[in-house]
């Protein structure tokens, strides 16, 4: 009887005796000789029957008084109970507290607004909607890892000290690192090109840092991206590669998050439809569909959420835009042989006005213009000159991108902020819960 059981394998249980380790969500009486402990361990939800004399008398008069979210420890039978989630519940025969709640728990019954919540994220993350999204985002990693494993990629990690920007010097966190600045990485593409050149096809996944001044529901000052780099790979195969990925993950949250993806409300049929091929438009196209529209802008501009979100609105599935204007994009970046006022770059837009969750394309191979990039955008040469030996030294031409977990992670679980989709979010305006650093 002593084995431990994982409530999610209670199904297959019914008849055994069982114990649980979990936390108390609920408590209710009926009565004065019933009580139901609602109980959670993190494999799933599971009604626990408390029945006067079936427990020992001290035990029972703990267990209907335990106060929310204390942790126990339960041995009981499983039985067959067609009403619950599950069809089973747990008949107690010992309860024991293994941790009682002190005082009153913050997060009550009360309906709480999302600013209160963020401030409790420590405590707000044993909630129902909170463990849903991170069910959902551990699936998105491991089905994009397993996917780029799959392959033939391999995972090589990029340092978060770096001494350069790679995506502009407006958006760099300096660091103090013995008498010298440095600072946290924006990305970790420019060590990937080094690695690639080395194994062929890489790709990191880690955190990368930005100062964004943007107080929008897409921004987070810290976010972990997923950054694949293939050597002579071109932007069509990184434009295959990302209607591949995406559409592998969200296939495989569909398949192993379901549950998780109901209790948060989202309409499946969304993602149903984000399967090969999504639409690919260039700039110019894109720019000839917002006309007329109030997200028209004149050739030239860069996209802003207004621009994603009417473009979006047109596709069931998310879409690529690639050839953007050079002069709006990154030193790095590639410009179209044909045309170089544009360059051989990709972003990838989700549906519902989730707005771009991959961003990336062929990179410059030709030393002479990425030495005049450098200096256009007023890059220090210094701390390029290992990047630039990349194409001193035979680097074959390279492509690739970098994909925003929590941009994903939003779209596909439905959110109405990216914060809500990192464990313990960072953005511009709040540092969650370190609150007195800030001065509330
Ligand atoms: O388009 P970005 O800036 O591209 C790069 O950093 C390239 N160096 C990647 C590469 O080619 N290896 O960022 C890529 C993605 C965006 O599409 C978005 O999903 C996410 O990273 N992202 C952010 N997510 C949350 N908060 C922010 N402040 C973000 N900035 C970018
Ligand atoms: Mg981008």
């Amino acid at each position: 009887m002593k084995e431990r059981a994982w409530i999610v394998d209670l199904p297959g249980r019914v008849g055994q005796e069982v114990v649980l380790l979990g936390w108390v969500r609920h408590c209710r009486t009926a009565g004065s000789r019933l009580c139901f402990l609602e109980v959670r361990d993190g494999s799933g939800d599971v009604q626990v029957v408390v029945r006067e004399g079936e427990v020992p008398a001290a035990e029972f008069e703990a267990a209907a008084r335990v106060p929310l979210e204390s942790s126990v420890r339960v041995a009981g039978t499983v039985v067959a109970a067609p009403r619950q989630a599950g069809g089973v519940e747990l008949k107690a025969r010992a309860v024991a507290v293994v941790a009682a709640t002190k005082g009153d728990y913050p997060l009550g019954k009360k309906d709480h607004g999302v600013g209160y919540l963020m401030d409790q994220r420590h405590l707000w993350l044993r909630s129902t909607r909170p463990r849903a999204v991170l069910k959902v985002r551990a699936e998105v990693i491991r089905a994009a890892r397993e996917h780029l494993d799959g392959l033939g990629y391999t995972c090589v990690d990029a340092p978060i000290l770096t001494p350069a920007a790679a995506e502009g010097t407006a958006t760099l966190f300096p660091v103090e690192y013995f008498g010298q600045t440095v600072y946290l990485s924006q990305t970790g593409q420019l060590h990937m090109e080094a690695a690639a050149q080395a194994l062929g096809r890489v790709y990191c996944f880690g955190p990368t840092f930005r100062a964004e001044k943007s107080k929008t529901r897409r921004h987070l000052t810290e976010f972990w991206m997923l950054e694949p780099e293939a050597a002579f790979a071109d932007l069509d195969e990184m434009m295959d590669l990302m209607e591949g990925l995406i559409s592998t993950v969200v296939a495989r949250v569909l398949e192993r998050c379901r549950a998780e993806l109901d209790a948060l409300g989202r309409d499946v049929g969304r993602l149903q439809t984000c399967r090969p091929p999504f639409p690919r438009v260039s700039y110019d196209e894109a720019l000839a569909r917002l006309a007329g529209t109030p997200a028209e802008i004149p050739w030239g501009e860069d996209f802003g959420a207004p621009q994603e979100d009417q473009l979006s609105l047109a596709y069931d599935r998310p879409v690529l835009v690639h050839r953007f204007p050079t002069r709006i994009k990154a030193f790095y970046m590639r410009p179209d042989p044909e045309r170089p006022e544009v360059v051989l770059g990709c972003d990838l837009i989700a549906p519902e006005g989730y707005g771009e969750i991959i961003g990336g394309g062929e990179r410059s191979s030709d030393l002479a213009h990425l030495e005049a990039q450098l200096d256009l955008h007023q890059l220090p040469r210094a701390a390029y000159e290992w990047y630039l030996d990349l194409r001193r030294y035979g680097a074959a031409p390279s492509a690739g991108f970098g994909m925003g977990l929590e941009r994903v992670v939003a779209w596909i679980c439905g959110l109405d902020h990216v914060r809500e989709a990192a464990p313990f979010a960072r953005t511009m305006y709040k540092y969650w819960l370190d609150n007195e650093l800030f001065g509330k």
